[in-house]
């Protein structure tokens, strides 16, 4: 028997391959960047030939490392970042453009006229989304209305289109030369406001609305899939893995953080922020401004269903502070120097980049910094910045305590900016609640690794799975109600500045 699971992670800055053992732990990984592509103000892309090459060279990194074959691993997984947008052809393996990522906003033209004529209130009723420039579909109908070609390939079938985990899987399954394999995951076809959440199918009036031929879409397969999506026939020395588990990154978190139970519910610390509340088999609709989305389905189990809180500039605004703002020259510096002083001296940061999505969903929303004054300096700007991660997820926590009617008791966390002891810290002193960090901080890639471990029988349950999570580090509120209650009254006020601004 195998030792080992593997899981590409597949996220908005780098690719990882991680391999787990049967405890969850992990045993090894490789990890490499890519290129973030900004044309013009709002436009994000990456190049899919270049993430596909780096997670090739990922999976050869880890396992000659560790001197391991293809029987060493049962199966693998893919999980990645969501709604980013890859058309390809069928017949040359080349994509027709460069990936349009989750955080562009060139569709707000698109998302503003669904609105304006009703049809947004249909893909709320049958995608459970607001329409928005975030989800894949007006970035599908971008492409065929400006690549000249696409359009016409697209309906004889010959343009495919699929988010990271498709184009990933496409080609690990051999590609062109190999007959490659055109599937998803229900997590990430609910992502793209074509899929309907009832029927898990791509729905016919939703296609219509963004003119986008079912021919150039994928099947629509489970999370966890003991039927195979495949297996590995890329990288050729790697051969022969059984391809049984995908999940969108922050569902896979989900299953990594073993939030199986409705009600249990995870905040991921990432480029963004992506909180979700687990409501079982039952599609909750949102009234204060959350996602319904599909959380994973198990085989031929029922699908679960989650409210997701979505934030779009999280540790991408500590990134923005190292690039564009160059007030640090490591991502790992703020921590010191937020430390520098008491709190923020009465300053606020919004960074709308991508305008604000939960709970506001205002696309044409710009960043803002306010309450500055002579004696604010850096320090009080990196407090900002942090304070700006744990109060937009205070929103969205706020959102889903109202939409659920259940309180918050406590908030399991994981993701990069979880290593930051000072931002933990203050996410507990902003929500109220304790914030929990795990043992295995990976819970994106672990929750892949499980989704494909359990078809393969690598784990037995669920249940298994529980005994595998440990707690690692609690942060308990340390300010007052009073402090707590005016903090967040002078941030309320910062977000209706930056509003204010486009209004
Ligand atoms: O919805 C976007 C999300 O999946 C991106 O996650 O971790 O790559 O920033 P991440």
């Amino acid at each position: 028997m195998a030792d080992f699971v593997g899981a590409i992670d597949q996220g908005t800055t780098s690719t990882r391959f991680m391999l787990f053992d049967h405890g969850g732990n992990e045993v090894g990984r490789h990890q490499l960047e890519h290129e973030q592509i900004l044309p013009r103000a709002g436009w994000v892309e990456h190049s899919p030939v270049e993430i596909w090459e780096r997670t090739r060279s990922a999976i050869q990194a880890t396992m000659n490392g560790l001197g391991l074959v293809s029987s060493d691993v049962a199966a693998m997984g893919i999980t990645n970042q969501r709604e980013t947008t890859v058309v390809w052809n069928r017949k040359t393996g080349r994509p027709y453009y460069n990936a349009i990522v989750w955080q562009d906003t060139r569709t707000d033209q698109i998302a503003s006229a669904l609105e304006r004529d009703g049809r947004g209130d249909v893909i709320r009723r049958k995608a459970g989304l607001p329409p928005a420039t975030y989800f894949s579909a007006g970035k599908i109908q971008w492409i065929l209305e400006n690549v000249p070609g696409a359009r016409e390939d697209a309906e004889k079938g010959d343009a495919l289109f699929g988010t990271t985990d498709s184009w990933l899987m496409w080609n690990l399954t051999g590609g062109v030369d190999g007959g490659g394999k055109h599937l998803t995951d229900v997590t990430n076809a609910s992502r793209t406001m074509l899929m309907n959440l009832e029927t898990l199918d791509w729905d016919d009036e939703l296609l219509g609305f963004f003119g986008i031929p079912r021919a150039m879409l994928p099947e629509i397969r489970p999370s966890s899939d003991p039927a195979r999506y495949g297996e590995t026939t890329m990288p050729t020395e790697f051969r022969g893995i059984p391809l049984t588990g995908s999940l969108g990154d922050q569902q896979a978190a989900m299953v990594g953080q073993v939030c199986f139970a409705p009600g249990e519910t995870k905040n991921t610390y990432g480029t963004g922020n992506f909180l979700l509340l687990n409501t079982g088999t039952e599609i909750v609709r949102s009234t204060n401004g959350l996602l319904t989305t599909v959380c994973y389905q198990f085989g031929d189990e029922a699908p679960v269903y989650a409210l997701e809180g979505s934030i779009a500039v999280t540790g991408s605004a500590v990134q923005w502070l190292r690039d564009q703002f160059r007030m640090i020259s490591d991502a790992s510096e703020i921590e010191g120097l937020a430390r520098r002083s008491e709190d923020n001296g009465g300053v606020y940061f919004v960074p709308a980049f991508s305008g604000l999505f939960a709970p506001h969903w205002r696309s044409d929303a710009r960043g803002a910094i306010v309450g500055l004054s002579r004696y604010s300096n850096h320090s009080h700007m990196a407090r900002a910045t942090l304070e700006s991660i744990c109060y937009q997820s205070r929103d969205v926590a706020d959102a889903m305590v109202a939409d659920s009617g259940a309180g918050l008791e406590a908030l399991k966390v994981d993701g990069g900016v979880t290593a930051n002891e000072l931002c933990m810290q203050m996410q507990a002193d902003i929500l109220g609640v304790p914030v929990i960090r795990p043992r295995v901080p990976e819970t994106t890639a672990l929750g892949a690794a499980y989704a494909a471990g359990l078809a393969v029988g690598f784990w037995s349950s669920t249940d298994e799975l529980r005994e595998n999570w440990h707690e690692s580090k609690r942060w308990t509120p340390q300010w007052s109600d009073e402090r707590r209650a005016a903090g967040h009254a002078d941030w309320r006020k910062a977000i209706q500045r930056t509003l204010d601004w486009v209004d």
